[in-house]
Formats: C-alpha cells, structure tokens, sequence
C-alpha cells in the first residue's frame, strides 16, 4: 500500500487526461452527452456487412438509423470540431457500394463542410476474383464551421528531397520546403505488411502486427494520431462512438487530450480498458508514428519468384 502511491502519482502524471469507454448504445448515450462537447469525433461505424457485432439490413434502412447517430454528432461537436468518418464498403451479392459516396450526402445535408476525402491505402488483403482487389478505404473529415483546428505542424512527415531549390523567378537559389517536412498529403499509407491481415478478418491468419487484438475491424493508433494531432489541442475532448477496443482512447492519452468511446460489446469494452491499463504501465506495444512501411530486400526469400513458378514459366 505504501509503495503504490507513489507510482499512481507517476502514472497520473505520465497520462494525466480522462479517458472513459460507455458501455452501451451510441444513439441512446450521446443523447446524454451535453452540446458542443467534442473538438473532434473519430470513428470507424459499422458497415453493415455482417461482421460478428452487427445486424445486416438493408442499406437504406441502416443509412437512416445512422442519419440519427450523425445529427446528435454534430450536436456535440464543437463549433471549432471536426468529424473523422472512416469507411469502406458495403458489399452486396459481388456489387460495391462505397459507404462514403452514401454519407456525405447526410454530412452536407446536416450542415458540414467536406476538408479532405483521405484515402487509406493498404498494400495488403483479400484477392478478389470478378473484380480488382481492393487495397484502400477513405477518411471523410469534416468540420463544422470555416474556423477550425487544423495544426499541420504537428503532422509534417519528413521531405523526401529537403535539399530541393527553387531553380528559377524570385527565389531562385532559395531551399523550396519546409524545415519542419511536409505535408502529409491526403493519401495515407501508414500501415504494415501485415496489419491488413487483421483488417480483413482473414480466417487462419493469425496476423504479427505489434498492436492487434481479438477485434475484426481494429484502427492502428497511428492513423488516429495523425487526426488527434492536427485537428485538436492539447486538453481537447475527442470522442468515438464506436469505440471497439479503445484505439481513439490511446492515441488520446498519449497526445494529452481527453476522450470518451462509447461500445455496445462488452468483451471489446474490457479490452479496450485492459489496453489502456497496459498503456499506463507501459505495457503496451505501439507501432511509433511515421515509421517507414516495411520493404523486403530483393533477396528476401518473400521478394523471390518461387522456384515452382520458375519451372512453370520456364514451360511456357
Ligand atoms: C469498425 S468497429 C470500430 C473499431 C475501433 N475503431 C477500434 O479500433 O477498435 C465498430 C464497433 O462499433 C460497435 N458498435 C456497433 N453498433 C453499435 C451501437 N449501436 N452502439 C455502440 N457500439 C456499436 C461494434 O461492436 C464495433 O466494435
């Protein structure tokens, strides 16, 4: 007893903000939630295609349940607050239907303002038979108002050539970037080789990525950092009311802001409360922001033709 306050005291200091996960339906708790709460909501909803925590129904019918979520988001968004909507598709009978296509139209309809369609591209997945892979899915972010956080700054990734000069008009000789790096464009390809093993739920594939949990649908940290950083301030209150395993929760407290997740699943809840336990004991692995995406060498057994495909084309 005597020994443990101490290190409590340590661990408030490490992760001093709040960071609570609701148990419960997002539609029924946020109407609880007080008005313009939220500098920013992030979330990745449900896409209705029968993963283990939804109902299927149709689209039409699931697009106006979540026309209700969204109206009380915005309730709850700050006038300077954005929402980071993050989809995929709905896939019916082989025919795509890109969630984000869908949303906008009620994002727009209740007022916001369309800033980056973010495109998230993952190098790996499931192969597709009767059309071409899919390898990428989008980040809406909207904002509420024209007068909104955005600390690019924050974001800047490393230039790829920072030695470039202008090479003609007034600023000839003169260095071109940014000594900070650059913009991080809104093409994200953040994730490892093998994240998207996770991401699609392959069966089988028991997927290394350092942050993977029992989840089917799970965020890498990273890519919410990237939206904590640029479009809220330290302190800010983020929100994501699907929250699964409390990934938005994480990047929250280590960039010293606020959050609340909301989670109608109680195992993901738990798990999302036992992440955050080992985070504050710094038990918990984490890919760093920014690290470059594994590249195998060309001699790499993986980066090889396979010697039963030699003989193969050796035949044709
Ligand atoms: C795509 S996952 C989000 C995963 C999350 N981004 C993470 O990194 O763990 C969607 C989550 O929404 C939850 N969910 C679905 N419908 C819900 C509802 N009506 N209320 C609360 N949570 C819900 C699901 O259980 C699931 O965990």
């Amino acid at each position: 007893m005597q020994l443990k306050e101490p290190i409590n005291e340590f661990i408030e200091y490490l992760y001093p903000n709040s960071s609570e996960i609701i148990l419960g339906d997002t539609l029924y708790q946020l109407k609880k939630i007080e008005d313009e709460k939220f500098d920013l909501t992030i979330t990745s909803p449900p896409y209705n295609i029968g993963k283990k925590y939804e109902t299927k129904t149709s689209i039409e019918k699931y697009l106006k349940h979540q026309e209700k979520v969204i109206k009380e988001l915005v309730r709850v968004t700050s006038n300077k607050g954005s929402i980071c909507w993050q989809v995929g598709n709905y896939v019916e009978k082989g025919e795509i239907f890109p969630l984000d296509i869908y949303y906008y139209q009620i994002f727009k309809r209740l007022g916001l303002k369309l800033r980056n369609r973010i495109v998230w591209h993952f190098g790996h997945g499931l192969h597709a038979r009767n059309r071409f892979s899919g390898r990428y899915e989008t980040i809406l972010w909207f904002t509420k108002s024209d007068d909104y956080i955005f600390n690019l700054d924050d974001v800047r990734v490393p230039s790829k050539y920072p030695g470039k000069r202008h090479f003609k008009g007034a600023k000839k000789g003169q260095i071109s970037g940014n000594p900070k790096g650059k913009n991080p464009s809104d093409i994200w390809e953040i994730v490892v080789k093998d994240w998207e093993s996770g991401l699609w739920n392959i069966p089988n594939v028991k997927s290394n990525h350092p942050e993977k949990t029992a989840h089917p649908a799970q965020f890498p940290v990273e890519l919410v950092e990237r939206c904590v950083l640029a479009l809220t301030n330290k302190d800010s209150w983020i929100l994501d009311p699907y929250s699964g395993v409390g990934t938005t929760a994480i990047a929250a407290l280590i960039h010293y802001r606020n959050s609340i997740g909301i989670e109608k699943e109680m195992d993901y809840v738990e798990l999302a409360e036992q992440r955050i336990e080992k985070l504050k004991e710094g038990n918990l692995k984490l890919r760093p922001i920014n690290k470059p995406i594994h590249q195998p060498k060309p001699n790499d057994k993986i980066a090889r033709i396979p010697e039963e495909w030699t003989n193969l084309l050796q035949e044709v």
